[in-house]
């Protein structure tokens, strides 16, 4: 059953986010806007701010943010279907279902939450209940793991032999083709069905919906010829390389402290989880991926790394670290005496120690040089100007240049450098990632988008007024997103997501469907989400700029006369480029030929050039 989409639209436009919000959050007028003190995060001076206007929500604080459903759903811990119910029944307004039936891709999804639902409480009956399962019992009372912590982690057990979950799952009608997809059975080469997962505690991991979406099964006791851990394939549902461990469990207070502890394993995380520490997430042993620093990125921009005291540990630190500067998060590190692993620290330790251990964490700079200086690379020059260099490229991937600037002063400081020697450093290995942008490790789609404002990696001199215009066709004005869309082909942004919000307004512009709080519903990218609800907070701080940009009269905004002014200046900018572009090639040129032809185009240009300026003072 679903609501209707239409009966959706009329809900939205009837309810008022600033009186729903009004009756959760004190609210205050300020400006054209409202602020409160945030309810995702604690806080003493107000950053949560409501525009009735364009009917979203941003904490600057926290980076919350969303329309009045998105804000209940937050705020409640509900699903978008009861938001919508909820505010109906404010509003009076009856809610109709649509039979609609699930799509045929839904369904299948469906079918496979379903099965792992099923296998999930498989695996915790036996752990709670079976006389098999004592053995697990035992094996997780010896680590100190507490029956109420395995409840809430569901925890399980995939007991002994071939055939057990395959059993259940033929009595239970499961479609054993799809539990085979899900590597939950398996067959050999008889074309037999058997249990994957035999004799090992099981962790299901969850969604950050709470759905469950894999399993990792650890075996009892060490065997020469048995891997430690055995984990679900990739499915439908699970992509390894976009889901973290615990952050289901662990979202609500990451938020809160705006700030995550990153840890490798299962164990470490419940561990701490169980002992009061519950802003944990685990990478699950791989490497940290762009795509979970994207999801963390939702919750917080400050972590703390715990990876294992060894060198695997270490390495796996280093490498997170450029990654999660790449995003723009404040990143410390905390080394754990050698041996130990956070699971054995909290509970040796305790939490008093740890929570010390935590507050002394480094930033990660002072980490990267503290691991050279153990390894002895500060002994020899040629091996320090080695370390310096890694030191210095680490930098590189921090994209806000005066954060850069700050560490850059502490090098020198440290090193008893002239600061200008690591800024030339610096220069070339950016200019060298300009240069080379195929060997950037971001593929051009994926190029740094992160939580609150897209930077780019590759420092390419994009057209500044696309922001501007992606800006104005969210801004729910139509003569406005009409002008603009006919004057301008977006597939011409140098930028794929700006290409991409555009493509999501163009979409919706045949239905009429162009207010800001219906247009962020349909972005399914929550970091572009963020960024446009952003975007249109700051559109008094981007005028300011923009009266320096571009012309120095004082043109009211959002105006037709403005969006004129931002398409002239965006095709005046291209021609610019292009311009530029043909004086390359004509210094470069060995035949006359193509240099008149090349003058030729320029004067074309400038041409074309000449007329937009007359249309802008006439
Ligand atoms: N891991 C894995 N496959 C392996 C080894 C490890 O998937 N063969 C992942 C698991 O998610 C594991 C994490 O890497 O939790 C960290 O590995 P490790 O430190 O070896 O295990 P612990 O979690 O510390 O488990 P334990 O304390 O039981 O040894
Ligand atoms: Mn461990």
């Amino acid at each position: 059953m679903r609501i209707l989409e239409s009966k959706i639209d009329e809900i939205r436009t009837a309810a008022d986010i600033v009186d729903i919000i009004s009756a959760y959050v004190q609210l205050k007028k300020r400006g054209k806007n409202f602020v409160g003190l945030c309810p995702f995060h604690s806080e003493k001076t107000p950053s949560f701010t409501v525009s009735s206007e364009k009917q979203i929500y941003k904490c600057f604080g926290c980076g919350a943010s969303g329309n009045v459903f998105n804000f209940l759903m937050e705020f409640k811990n509900i699903s978008f279907i009861e938001a919508v119910q909820e505010i109906a029944e404010q509003l009076g307004i009856s809610v109709k279902y649509e039979k609609a039936p699930l799509a045929e891709q839904e369904y299948e999804v469906e079918e496979l939450y379903e099965i792992n639902l099923s296998a999930a409480k498989f695996f915790s009956d036996f752990l709670l209940k079976s006389n098999e399962g004592e053995i697990a019992r035992e094996y997780l009372k010896k680590r100190n793991i507490k029956p109420q912590t395995q409840k809430i982690f569901g925890l399980g057990y995939a007991p002994n032999g071939w055939d057990n979950f395959l059993q259940f799952a033929k009595s239970n009608k499961i479609n054993l083709q799809k539990a085979k997809l899900l590597g939950l059975i398996d067959t050999n080469e008889r074309g037999e069905y058997y249990d994957k997962f035999r004799d090992r505690i099981i962790f299901p991991i969850f969604s950050p919906n709470g759905r469950v979406i894999a399993f990792g099964g650890r075996i009892l006791e060490s065997k020469e010829n048995a891997a430690k851990y055995l984990n679900s394939p990739e499915s439908q549902v699970y992509i390894k390389r976009r889901s973290l461990y615990g952050l289901y469990h662990s979202k609500e207070e990451i938020r809160k402290l705006d700030k995550a502890i990153l840890v490798e394993g299962y164990f470490d995380l419940i561990s701490l989880y169980q002992n009061g520490i519950k802003n944990v997430v685990a990478s699950s042993g791989t490497s940290l991926t762009e795509e979970q620093v994207q999801l963390l990125s939702r919750f917080t921009k400050n972590i703390i790394v715990l990876f294992d005291a060894d060198t695997a540990g270490q390495k796996a630190s280093l490498r997170s670290i450029e990654i999660l500067l790449k995003y723009d998060f404040d990143v410390k590190v905390v080394s754990l005496p050698s041996g130990e692993d956070p699971d054995s620290f909290v509970q040796n330790a305790g939490k008093g120690k740890f929570e010390e251990m935590i507050s002394s964490a480094k930033n990660f700079l002072e980490y990267q040089a503290l691991q050279y200086e153990l390894a002895g690379m500060f002994e020899e020059p040629s091996e320090q100007t080695k370390a310096i260099r890694e030191l210095v490229k680490t930098l590189s991937f921090i994209n806000d240049e005066l954060k850069r600037n700050l560490f850059i002063k502490s090098i020198a400081k440290k090193f008893n450098l002239r600061e200008k020697l690591i800024e030339t450093e610096l220069n070339q290995i950016l200019q060298m990632q300009k240069q080379k942008p195929s060997t950037v490790k971001q593929i051009p789609s994926e190029r740094g988008v992160s939580g609150n404002n897209i930077s780019f990696k590759i420092i390419s001199k994009s057209n500044p007024y696309e922001k501007e215009m992606i800006r104005l066709i969210y801004s729910g004005n139509e003569e406005i997103v009409r002008f603009i869309l006919e004057n301008v082909d977006y597939n011409d942004f140098e930028s794929h997501e700006y290409r991409k919000l555009a493509s999501i307004v163009v979409e919706n512009l045949n239905e009429n469907k162009i207010s800001p709080s219906v247009l962020i519903e349909k972005i399914e990218d929550d970091n572009l989400k963020d960024f446009v609800i952003k975007l249109l907070f700051e559109d008094e701080q981007i005028s300011k700029k923009w009266d320096e940009l571009s012309f120095n009269g004082k043109i009211e905004k959002d105006t037709l006369l403005y969006a004129e002014n931002v398409v002239r200046g965006y095709k005046i900018f291209q021609i610019d480029e292009k311009i530029k572009l043909n004086n390359k090639l004509i210094e470069q040129a060995s035949d006359e030929k193509d240099k008149i032809n090349l003058l030729k185009k320029n004067k074309e240009l400038l041409e074309a050039k000449r007329i937009l300026n007359n249309k802008n003072s006439s």
